[in-house]
């Protein structure tokens, strides 16, 4: 599967790269500048020792891609959704956003669609499915593959099949995947990421995450 990664430059983007290249992925780092993306594909590969990755601009990316995850600060959340509305259509998109309040992170500035996964499935349309995922897992556990990430991870959507493709795609890295209920859960969801945030302040640790209880795994 091709999967895209949309600002994939920053914290959170290089780890899923990372993961997915190593469990076979074929991934795609996209950014505003296409040097950028090649710079960071190119660091990446030669960690890995492969060539699994590569770098595009984010128009590019999500066009030559089968799913499409989107990575970047939730201030260039609409804008970006915007950039690549018409290369999304048909596909899966994994919103990793997490709508901070920018003047204390450990407060939620939710947008009026309820959370940033229901405006970017009210803004794409049903042809696209988005899925909600990774919102509360740290971006330098990820980024470290030598280490397993003791963090579950909650998925959310309105399209089943589509979070059923995701869910497989978080246990190829790893790590335990719950599907719990339609994009509105990604209220509770993309919430929990401020708490975690509370608990990294109060405990001086970097990351906190979360492990459902009395479920199968
Ligand atoms: N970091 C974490 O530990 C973590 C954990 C869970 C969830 N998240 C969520 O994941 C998302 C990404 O977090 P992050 O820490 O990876 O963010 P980040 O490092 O601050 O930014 C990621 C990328 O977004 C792009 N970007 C930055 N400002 C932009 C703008 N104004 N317009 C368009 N693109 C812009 C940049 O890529 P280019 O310059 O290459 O375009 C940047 O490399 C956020 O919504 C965050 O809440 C993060």
């Amino acid at each position: 599967m091709k999967i895209a990664i949309l600002g994939g430059t920053g914290d959170q983007g290089p780890g899923l790269a990372l993961r997915w290249a190593m469990a076979g992925e074929e991934v795609i780092i996209g950014s505003r500048a296409a040097e950028k993306a090649e710079k960071v594909a190119s660091e990446l590969n030669a960690e890995l020792g492969q060539t699994k990755i590569r770098g595009l601009d984010n128009v590019q990316a999500a066009a030559a891609a089968d799913i499409a995850v989107l990575t970047v600060p939730y201030s260039a959340h609409l804008p970006t959704l915007e950039s690549v509305k018409a290369q999304v259509q048909g596909k899966i998109f994994i919103d990793v956003s997490v709508p901070l309040d920018p003047e204390n992170p450990r407060k939620m500035k939710m947008p009026a669609a309820g959370s940033a996964t229901e405006e970017a499935q009210a803004f794409f349309g049903d042809a696209t499915k988005v899925v909600a995922a990774f919102q509360n897992v740290a971006a330098h556990l990820l980024r470290d593959p030598t280490h397993a990430i003791d963090c579950d991870i909650l998925v959310c959507g309105n399209d089943v099949e589509a979070k059923k493709v995701v869910m497989g795609l978080v246990s190829k890295m790893g790590m335990h995947p719950y599907d719990v209920g339609p994009a509105e859960s990604a209220r509770v969801v993309e919430s929990l990421t401020s708490m975690l945030i509370r608990l990294n302040i109060k405990h001086k640790v970097k990351g906190a995450g979360i492990h459902l209880t009395g479920l199968p795994r």
